[in-house]
């Protein structure tokens, strides 16, 4: 089995910080989210994979490399426009050639895993198998209507009024059958070769699609509400280790890493927390469920349920908490002391102000 991980498109909803950077490269636990993806897909023992990737394929390439340190052999596979999570498999079609494959939202994150539903697929090899999770409000997903054998009867992507509560995860599984079914289609109304209409494709046409049901974590991490709670997710399982260093006056509670070069000086640090390579804590109180990223420099602040990205500045700012940080970004006092509040924010910035 190869995969077909995807990794083009705008990421508007996840603005400012898709301006500067593609989605899947936000760091989740420190750790891109492509990364994450391309790790679960290691641990289905792929490790042919295919990466889709748009007008930000410089910056991919040079965070996910050839994939050697990942046990991979990747290929890039360039997309001009995103016309669609379909429009990507006719992209592939030379590299997948005849071969099943796991195809693999790269802005989804499944930390549980999918290979009980990769070994369903392998031991009963239906001509496609979707992924499917219960929620709430399915409206913002493709939904699927499922027969009482398992199999898949209907699927609308992103309906206005959804026939069941079950959302399509971000992982599928497909015979070259989808070749055909990809040839087959339309555009949708939003101007996309929808990959839920060439399955549907193949329902129409009597092949065997079915579901398994992924009951696990599961986000899009296409919001930045979604990037902190999947954050606070996987710094759940953190080990302690300090390799860095923490002066005595500081105290570490709970589990915290404070990466190499690191350094936390007359802080309070609650885990789950982690202080990245080469970042400066002073006198702050950081923690829990926080990420620090390199090279940042922390003092007189108080942030919890937060992550702050590579190279961000924070002096003299108390109660931050569920907060998003871009890289580079400064917050707090300037130099001469001034009685206002000057704001530099780049567009569609979101700031809260304490009430
Ligand atoms: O997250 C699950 C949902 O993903 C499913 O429930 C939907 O059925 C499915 O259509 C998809 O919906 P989204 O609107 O969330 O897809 P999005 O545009 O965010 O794209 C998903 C990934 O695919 C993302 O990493 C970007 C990439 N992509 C997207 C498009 C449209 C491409 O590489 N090329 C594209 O043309």
């Amino acid at each position: 089995m190869k995969a077909l991980v995807l990794s083009g498109g705008s990421g508007t909803r996840l603005r400012p910080f898709s301006y500067s950077m593609p989605k899947q490269l936000i760091p989740i636990a420190n750790k891109p989210v492509l990364e994450h993806v391309l790790e679960n897909v290691r641990s289905l023992g792929v490790t042919e994979v295919g990466i889709v990737v748009g007008d930000r394929a410089a910056q991919i390439s040079a965070v996910i490399g050839d994939g050697e340190r990942l046990g991979l052999r990747i290929t890039y596979i360039r997309q001009e426009e995103p016309l669609g999570l379909a429009h990507c498999v006719s992209l592939a079609r030379e590299f997948l050639g005849d071969d099943d494959f796991v195809m693999y939202l790269g802005d989804n994150m499944l930390p549980d895993g999918v290979e009980a539903e990769a070994r369903e697929f392998t031991e009963k090899r239906p001509a496609a198998q979707i992924v499917v999770h219960k929620v709430a409000d399915p409206r913002a997903f493709g939904v699927a209507e499922l027969g009482q054998d398992g199999r898949v009867e209907r699927l609308v992507e992103k309906p206005e009024h959804p026939r069941s509560d079950l959302a399509l995860v971000g992982v599928y599984f497909f015979t070259p059958a989808i070749h055909e079914a990809v040839a087959a289609i339309g555009p949708s109304a939003r101007g996309e070769l929808e990959i839920t209409d060439a399955v549907q494709w193949l329902v129409t046409r009597g092949d065997r699609v079915t579901a398994s049901t992924y009951d696990g974590y599961w986000k899009d991490t296409g919001r930045a509400d979604d990037v902190l709670d999947c954050n606070r997710k996987l710094l759940d399982g953190l080990k302690h280790s300090v390799r860095g260093q923490v002066d005595e006056a500081s105290v570490l509670i709970g589990p915290v890493v404070v990466e190499e070069g690191a350094r936390v000086v007359g802080s309070h640090i609650v885990g789950p927390a982690i202080i990245g390579a080469g970042t400066l804590v002073e006198h702050s109180h950081i923690g829990p469920d926080t990420s620090i990223g390199r090279d940042c420099v922390l003092r007189r602040t108080h942030l919890s349920f937060s992550m702050a990205l590579d190279g961000a500045t924070v002096t003299e700012v108390r109660g931050l908490h569920g907060s998003l940080i871009g890289r580079m970004a400064i917050i707090g006092p300037a130099d001469g002391r001034t009685p206002h509040h000057r704001l530099v924010v780049g567009d569609h910035t979101t700031i809260e102000v304490a009430a």
